[in-house]
């Protein structure tokens, strides 16, 4: 027998023999589990409930005064977040073992990207559409923040964004549920790594369920009020694939859906969350939002509220302390059932167990390991490499990009220029021994390494601050600009200018910096300008007039190294736009997989009585799927298995993709689909699959997708998902607004 046959028989015997071990250890841990919840008083019970954040790091309103190490003692808190580091771990898990259970505590963190290797904001990561690039990130935050004693990360957020001004936009993966679906699951499987118990894996917590991106004007914590189709069509999807990729925990949102805050939505949490998608983790309640339904007007007060919210589904409450307060005595008086919070308190403890933190409390938190992890070198790398695989080329000349090594002088310009602060982006976590501003690359140490390899001189002037109306710096930039080959401009946005709580009705460019723009475009040098920032910003001046514009984000602990890569061509940028960039603030929300209505408007034209704007045309600047390449790609012969596709049928579409230019690069290749005619209408263009393919100098590559009756299925208005039968459009291109072969099939009944 050679090997492979071998391998072949045995292999059923191996997988029979794991799947009966993975049995014998879930049968174990639900016996070790009842034993526990049979030694368990009402109080201890509702302490497994308790998330409370640790003294020296808040990232909410702070209410809890008490003392921490008291209540941990009495068994009154079942988890903690913000505690950072082995150090403090191990302090408060020992408090934990002079509890009368000594049941471990678990310590949850917002590791949204990376830990104290700082990868590009989420949103940034997204427009790589290199999904093991973006499990790769993920997972190199769980290995750090493992090592560092952290059990779990209130991430990713999945949350559709169609709202730029929403500053939370940041931290997901844009507008399109069929790409936020694929990170989604990426992300999750690069978090809990191997699964629960590995000591580099970390739960992923998805959040804010449900519908937090649509909250009303792009303002923080707003309502929201959705048709259920909508709800299950655009913003469950991400959800529903993070739980199917295993998703340890969920987190409800602050918003009200349709009048019903999401803390304390049944419908949400029971009917959908653990009943339709049979999820078996737990969900912790955003901070304070049990609570925050008495502001609503949802409840009369905070019993109110452990009522309505452990009816509702949700597990543990994240600061409010209202089921501290109050679920014992509600259990006592019959009005929440024992059998309910058994199973809230069950769900705690089992992902406690298959963490392996009854066997060892500290297992995870491992000074050495600590040490040799936290920051290692291919960490670093895959940091830069994830950075540069970000940056969004949005326009470029062909002639001033990728820079020339033989450039004799750079000035590069701009309030982003110097400050590494502001790479980093929101939700960066303040690791202890570490000082992320100095370990942070800044764009000028990046391409001032570069352009000294190169013997090319680097010009600095900062030109002018973010904020403020301060123009005196011009002169000096203008100056500067004045003696250089090529300007490379960088300016965005503040770094606590996106994220939590950090909406903006105004999302141009802060300050004089546009006007900075126009001062150094007015000398005539070739010009570069770096846009960073947290969400699409508008910068419609400069997206007509510079011909090189590339969009930046927060790249993370590597943006200087990553940004000079890209301009100097070492990474031909390969990003491309998860969300729509708008002309204005009046155009949003502007998101690509729109209905046609009954009057569709023609871009371009003033037509009268459509559905169009008489002041800027419908498009968005840049669109979804939008990003360019330092070489170019032409795409031919569109082939498809069948144009009448039965039932049960699966359709192979092909085409050739050919490197037209004279570099190797990455096009992504993206599948969209239009069915023309339904029982409810549908959008003119969905996103179903994308491929990226890396093509040398007139290399032609085939290029396959597999169109299923999944691809072709939507909810009908009795929300069933269905595929009906009738006409398709299919389109493959470079991005939403850039269509280059398309056909027509039909779905036989
Ligand atoms: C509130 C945020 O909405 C949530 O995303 C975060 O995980 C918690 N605070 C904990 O910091």
């Amino acid at each position: 027998m050679t090997l492979r046959p071998l391998f072949r028989t045995l292999l059923p015997i191996l997988l029979s023999f794991t799947a009966g071990m993975a049995r014998a250890e879930t049968a174990d841990i639900e016996r070790r589990l009842d034993a526990l919840m049979a030694q368990m008083t009402l109080e201890e019970k509702v302490g497994q409930l308790n998330i409370l954040s640790g003294e020296t790091l808040a990232t909410g309103p702070v209410t809890f005064k008490g003392d921490h190490a008291t209540e941990i003692r009495a068994g009154r808190i079942g988890a903690m977040l913000n505690v950072v580091g082995v150090n403090s771990t191990r302090q408060y898990q020992a408090l934990a073992r002079q509890s009368r259970l000594k049941i471990p505590l678990l310590f949850g963190q917002d590791v949204i990207h990376g830990y104290a290797t700082t990868f590009p904001i989420p949103l940034a990561e997204a427009a790589s559409w290199d999904l093991p690039a973006i499990e790769r990130s993920a997972r190199v935050a769980a290995t750090e923040a493992a090592s560092a004693g952290i059990h779990w990360t209130f991430a990713p957020m999945v949350d559709i964004a169609r709202d730029p001004r929403w500053g939370r936009v940041m931290e997901g993966a844009g507008e399109d549920p069929y790409l936020g679906s694929r990170i989604a699951a990426a992300r999750v499987r690069g978090f809990q790594g191997r699964g629960l118990g590995e000591l580099d894996a970390v739960m992923a917590c998805v959040k804010h369920f449900a519908a937090y991106g649509a909250a009303v004007g792009g303002r923080d914590y707003n309502s929201v009020d959705m048709s259920e189709r909508q709800l299950f069509e655009t913003y469950l999807p991400p959800f529903k694939a993070a739980a199917e990729a295993g998703a340890a925990t969920f987190m409800n949102s602050f918003n009200d859906l349709n009048g019903v805050p999401a803390t304390g939505n049944r419908h949400l949490q029971r009917d959908i969350l653990k009943g339709q998608w049979g999820f078996t983790g737990f969900v912790v309640s955003d901070w304070g939002s049990m609570g925050e339904m008495v502001t609503h007007g949802y409840v009369k007060d905070d019993k109110a509220a452990a009522e309505a919210s452990i009816l509702a589904g949700s597990d543990m409450d994240m600061e409010s302390q209202v089921y501290g307060k109050h679920l014992a005595e509600l259990v006592k008086e019959g009005r929440v059932p024992m059998a309910t919070l058994d199973d809230a308190v069950r769900r705690v403890l089992r992902k406690k167990f298959e963490l392996g933190l009854f066997d060892d409390a500290d297992r995870f938190a491992d000074a050495a390991r600590e040490r040799s992890t936290v920051g290692r070198p291919e960490f670093r790398q895959a940091a830069r490499e994830m950075a540069a695989k970000s940056i969004v080329l949005l326009k470029s000349d062909g002639r001033t990009l990728p820079l020339s090594p033989r450039l004799k002088t750079i000035a590069f310009i701009g309030p982003m220029v110097k400050p590494a602060r502001g790479n980093r982006g929101g939700w960066s976590v303040s690791v202890p021994g570490h000082d992320a501003d100095r370990e942070t690359v800044s764009q000028w140490q990046g391409l001032a390494e570069r352009a000294k390899a190169n013997g090319t001189r680097l010009l600095y002037a900062k030109g002018a601050d973010m904020m403020g109306s301060d123009r005196s710096g011009f002169a000096e930039a203008v100056r500067v600009a004045r003696q250089a080959d090529v300007v490379v401009v960088s300016v965005g946005e503040s770094w606590d200018w996106s994220a939590e709580a950090k909406s903006r009705s105004d999302i141009g460019l802060p300050g004089v910096q546009e006007d900075l723009v126009k001062a150094l475009h007015a000398t005539g040098k070739p010009l570069v300008v770096l846009l960073s920032a947290g969400r699409p910003m508008v910068f419609d001046w400069i997206a007509d007039h510079v011909p090189n514009v590339a969009y930046t984000w927060w790249l993370g602990s590597e943006a200087g190294h990553a940004i000079a890569d890209v301009l100097y061509g070492d990474h031909n940028p390969s990003a491309r736009l998860p969300i729509s960039f708008p002309r204005s603030v009046g155009q949003i929300p502007v998101y690509y997989n729109h209905f046609n209505t009954g009057r569709p408007a023609t871009d371009g034209k003033q037509e009268e009585f459509k559905s169009g704007y008489i002041d800027s045309p419908n498009a968005p600047r840049f669109a979804f799927g939008h990003g360019l390449s330092y070489t170019s790609f032409a795409y031919a012969g569109l082939r498809l298995s069948t144009t009448r596709l039965g039932a049960r049928d699966t359709l192979t579409v092909s085409l050739d993709v050919r490197n037209t230019g004279e570099r190797a690069g990455d096009e992504v290749v993206q599948l969209y689909l239009r069915d023309r005619v339904a029982s409810v209408v549908r959008p003119v263009k969905e996103l179903k699959d994308f491929q990226r393919v890396h093509l040398a100098p007139g290399e032609v590559r085939t290029v396959s997708f597999q169109v299923d009756r999944d691809k072709l299925s939507f909810f009908n208005d009795k929300l069933q998902w269905v595929a009906e039968p009738g006409e398709f459009d299919l389109m493959v291109g470079a991005a939403s607004d850039d269509i280059r072969l398309s056909a027509r099939f039909e779905l036989l009944e």
